[in-house]
């Protein structure tokens, strides 16, 4: 069977998402009581950064831990990827040691062409174009809190970036709206964000139009990793669109907002909607932990065989557990 990575939000088909939410409510509930779930021995995770992090790392390093597995952390600059080694080489190389690989990276090219020489699964773990594993975890958190997303609204105020994008490609996968709203030149690229049609999205010039009715609104930051250059111009032209109190006025009494963090207070989002009532920030954050383990226990082990051990009676009458992860070393 051909590997399955997950380089895109579009990567899993809606049942699939249903799936892997659903294992995401299972292993968070077993993590909250202390239950070990430990699926993953004696497999290997490689991360390979080449910008910064604080929470995708922690989750996926953590997560590995939990289920059983090690994860290496690699960058660029400590690593032969930063002395010009092509990166088809290191995907030849890395994919035969390890059993997944995770990269965080600048283009969506970089990430496809590591993952065209791999042996193994790749993740997105951002690039200019996507983050999925973001979305995945917002998803998730939106379901959890306030049940299916199929037909709500989400209003994306800010830049049309890699975030935006992910969201973007899950309304045409989950079927739900998608309300953008950036500064002029900033619009949605439909091409760049990878949409097969424009049925799930409408742009506004008003944020506040936007916001109006929408079940959750959502930021990022005005500047993304890479556009460092562009900061104080942007300043200047993402002035007007702060999510701040009058535009969660304008959404639904109930509306969450989200942001994928870190944040700019006062620059993207006021205080007092970051760290006021409807704010899901910190609940977003620890499900990247519980969705992203389940995206590697489906990655990893697929949809058929997930789940506890089975108990099986031996011919002494003891219950022993089932590997339900059979798998020979020829196979890596
Ligand atoms: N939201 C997110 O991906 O955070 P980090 O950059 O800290 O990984
Ligand atoms: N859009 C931001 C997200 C950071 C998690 C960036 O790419 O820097």
């Amino acid at each position: 069977m051909a590997t399955r990575h997950y380089l895109q939000f579009r990567d899993l088909s809606r049942r699939e998402y249903e799936h892997v939410f659903e294992r995401t409510r299972w292993i968070k509930a077993q993590f909250k009581a202390y239950r070990p779930y430990q699926p993953l021995a004696d497999r290997t995770l490689a991360m390979i950064f080449e910008k910064q992090s604080t929470r995708t790392r922690l989750s996926f390093e953590a997560g590995m831990h939990q289920l059983g597995g090690v994860a290496i952390y690699l960058n660029t600059r400590d690593t032969q990827l930063g002395r010009g080694e092509p990166v088809e080489d290191a995907a030849q190389v890395i994919s035969r040691m390890v059993d997944i690989v995770m990269i965080r990276t600048f283009e969506q090219e970089i990430l496809e062409r590591f993952a065209a020489h791999s042996r193994v699964p790749v993740i997105n773990g951002l690039t200019n174009e996507y983050h999925p594993c973001q979305i995945l975890a917002d998803i998730y958190t939106f379901i959890e809190q306030r049940g299916p997303i199929r037909g709500k609204t989400v209003a994306w105020i800010g830049d049309s970036n890699n975030v935006c994008n992910t969201w973007l490609q899950a309304a045409e996968v989950l079927d739900f709206n998608l309300h953008v709203s950036t500064p002029p030149g900033y619009e949605v690229e439909p091409e760049r964000a990878g949409l097969h049609g424009t049925g799930h999205f409408e742009q506004f010039s008003d944020p506040m139009r936007a916001a109006r009715g929408a079940d959750l609104v959502t930021t990022d930051v005005w500047t993304s990793m890479g556009f460092e250059a562009e900061n104080e111009e942007r300043k200047r032209n993402f002035e007007n669109w702060q999510v701040d109190g009058a535009m969660m006025r304008e959404a639904k009494k109930k509306a969450l907002f989200m942001h994928c963090l870190p944040a700019h207070r006062g620059e993207e989002v006021a205080g007092a909607v970051i760290d006021g009532p409807q704010s899901a920030v910190w609940d977003e954050a620890e499900n990247r932990l519980h969705a992203q383990k389940a995206l590697l226990e489906f990655l990893l082990i697929g949809a058929a065989k997930s789940g506890p051990p089975k108990r099986t009676q031996t011919a002494a009458g003891r219950t022993r557990s089932k590997s339900r992860n059979p798998r020979k070393r020829s196979e890596r």
